[in-house]
């Protein structure tokens, strides 16, 4: 769709961290416009004066979804808790227009899995034809054509980006591998929480969701897709005293002995055309804020000590690869645009 006529933008769900990092990224996108944005609970408050950020740069205010509107925008994000794109998602495609949701909904393509794990009902069954998962680097062609993106989790984002290429390959075993995250806490979401409290979680460091983590089944499936098997992932995701960020620590076994040279080279020319993916030169070590703000993933390789492990480290700002910022991606790649486009801050730092 390469005309003059800037893509219509609907949001629901504007008040939350992604819902507002949605409108920071689209500000500086110079083809769509952002004509709805909705709230039940800050009906009628404009937009600049809950984030005084955007002062200036949308004339916008938080409305009631509604769905008729809602159906005049070509695109609509869902930047809401789980359940509420897959009861609004259907009258929308019907009538042409493409959904990008941000929770989870659509991620997990067994619906038996997904109701285990999110304990409700799925209620989108008949959507999921027109689904696809929504990681650029690996199902580009298929989301030119997808009426309904499911945007990927977080960890997810920064964990597969790491490990896919290596399981691609057969390079490693598919029944030991290890993935550590860590977030900060705007992953948790604005809703009040006394466990992210400043008190609560700053100069402190745990493990949380140890025994089983949505996005756990979420990975595995698609890592059993890629390797046509069964793949074993533990998967520990940690909380971190900051506020974005996230850093995932991956551990995979070797099938033969592969030179950590050979492993690296298998990443440069792996990503090497993606814009958004930074394979950095062999012992380096990519920190949080090299991503800060951006929608970046960079990542590190390493065979420490010449032994039968592979260690990839893998950074992305969770607000932006992990959540909004692929999805503005998602949508320049559903309606033909260059990738890049609201995508192109450079990281915050220091
Ligand atoms: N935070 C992250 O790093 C991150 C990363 C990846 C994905 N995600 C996912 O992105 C989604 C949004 O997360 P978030 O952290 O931005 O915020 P959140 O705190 O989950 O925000 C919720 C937003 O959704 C609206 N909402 C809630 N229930 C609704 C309903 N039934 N119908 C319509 N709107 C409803 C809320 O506004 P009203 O209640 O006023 O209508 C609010 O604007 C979540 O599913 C989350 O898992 C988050």
């Amino acid at each position: 769709m390469q005309t003059n006529k800037k893509v219509q933008v609907g949001i629901v769900g504007g008040t939350g961290y992604t819902g507002v990092e949605l409108l920071r990224n689209l500000a500086s996108h110079p083809s769509v416009e952002v004509t709805m944005i909705t709230s039940r609970s800050e009906n009628g408050v404009a937009v600049a004066d809950m984030y005084p950020n955007l002062r200036g740069i949308y004339d916008l205010q938080f409305s009631v979804p509604n769905i008729e509107q809602l159906k005049t925008c070509d695109v609509v994000f869902f930047a809401t808790p789980h359940g509420v794109a897959m009861s609004m998602a259907k009258a929308l495609i019907e009538h042409g227009v493409k959904v990008i949701d941000l929770a989870a909904d659509f991620r997990i393509e067994n619906l038996a899995l997904w109701e285990k794990w999110y304990g409700m009902t799925h209620t989108g069954a008949d959507l999921m034809t027109d689904v696809v998962y929504g990681l650029p680097e690996y199902y580009r062609s298929r989301i030119k054509e997808a009426k309904i993106i499911a945007n990927p989790g977080c960890y997810p984002t920064s964990i597969l980006l790491g490990i896919l290429p290596l399981l691609k390959t057969g390079l490693v075993e598919t029944t030991s591998i290890i993935a550590d995250g860590k977030s900060g806490v705007s992953g948790a979401g604005k809703g009040a929480n006394v466990a992210m409290l400043g008190a609560e979680m700053s100069e402190s460091f745990k493990a949380y969701g140890v025994n089983g983590h949505r996005h756990q089944p979420e990975m595995v499936e698609k890592m059993n897709e890629v390797t046509g098997t069964s793949v074993d992932l533990t998967f520990v995701p940690h909380l971190i005293p900051m506020v974005r960020g996230m850093e995932s620590t991956i551990y995979a076994t070797l099938t033969q002995d592969t030179s950590q040279e050979a492993i690296q080279a298998l990443y440069e020319e792996t990503y090497a055309s993606e814009p958004f993916v930074d394979v950095m030169p062999a012992g380096s070590l990519p920190e949080t804020r090299m991503v800060k703000g951006s929608n970046m993933c960079r990542m590190a390789i390493y065979r420490p000590a010449g032994g039968g492990r592979i260690v990839i480290t893998s950074v992305i700002d969770n607000l932006v690869k992990g959540a909004a910022g692929q999805a503005i991606q998602n949508m320049n790649i559903l309606f033909g645009l260059d990738e890049r486009l609201g995508l192109n801050q450079v990281a915050l730092l220091p």
